[in-house]
């Protein structure tokens, strides 16, 4: 039997390290909540996972680095997936040089244009869930993500790594400006449409 370790403990999910035939995986086993209906639940945790596994397969399929998925067990809502040996953005972040900060942040910005070219929303974008390996942003934690072409959707996407960057790394809010730069420059549509409505989302949170 494999030896597995807890590595990370949330209120959604359960991350554990094991291995895959001689592979070191991560397993994203989904909690069950014993205060939904059962069968509620199992159909949440169905649809949850499998949604998870399409959209990293999808985004991978576009360019964008995700871990290699080696199993999906929708009824017991775990993904094996490639455990990634980098570091995660969030811890990273602020110890790079400028410049560094900068490249780092343009190719963040460059990777969610490929997602949203192909109208995937990740839905959680924050820099936990960006790790950097091999020089290159993995992104994992799909589980609240859709596939939806609208410009608003796109605008909340990035407005939650806005907000992230700003409570993580305020020293360096203005990494967010570079993210937009590289996101621009990839975006094919025009990427002004959904700088504009972030700004519009500011606002509405202001007058809430
Ligand atoms: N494939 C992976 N390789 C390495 N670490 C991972 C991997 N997937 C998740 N983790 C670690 O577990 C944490 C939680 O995983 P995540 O998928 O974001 O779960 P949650 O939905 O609970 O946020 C991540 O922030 C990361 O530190
Ligand atoms: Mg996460």
């Amino acid at each position: 039997m494999t030896k597995e370790k807890i590595i990370y403990q949330g209120a959604e999910a359960k991350i554990c390290k094991s291995k895959y035939m001689d592979f070191d995986v991560v397993k994203k086993r989904r909690i069950k909540k014993s205060y939904r209906i059962r069968e509620i639940d199992n159909r949440l945790i169905f649809y949850r996972t499998k949604e998870e596994s399409k959209l990293m397969t999808e985004a991978r399929k576009f360019g964008v680095s995700v871990p290699i998925i080696f199993d999906v067990d929708t009824k017991n809502g775990i993904i094996t997936m490639e455990f990634l040996v980098g570091k995660r953005i969030k811890d990273i972040l602020n110890d790079l040089s400028e410049k560094e900060r900068i490249r780092i942040c343009k190719m963040i910005g460059e990777s969610i244009a490929k997602l949203h070219n192909n109208n995937i929303i990740h839905g959680d974008i924050t820099t936990s869930n960006m790790i950097y390996q091999d020089d290159r942003i993995h992104f994992i934690d799909f589980g609240l993500g859709e596939k939806n072409g609208e410009i608003e959707a796109k605008g909340v996407d990035l407005h939650v790594l806005m907000e992230a960057i700003e409570s993580t790394h305020s020293r360096y809010s203005n990494c967010f400006d570079y993210v937009l730069e590289g996101y621009k420059n990839k975006l094919k549509n025009d990427g002004n449409l959904v700088i504009k409505k972030i700004a519009e989302i500011v606002k509405r949170g202001r007058y809430r």
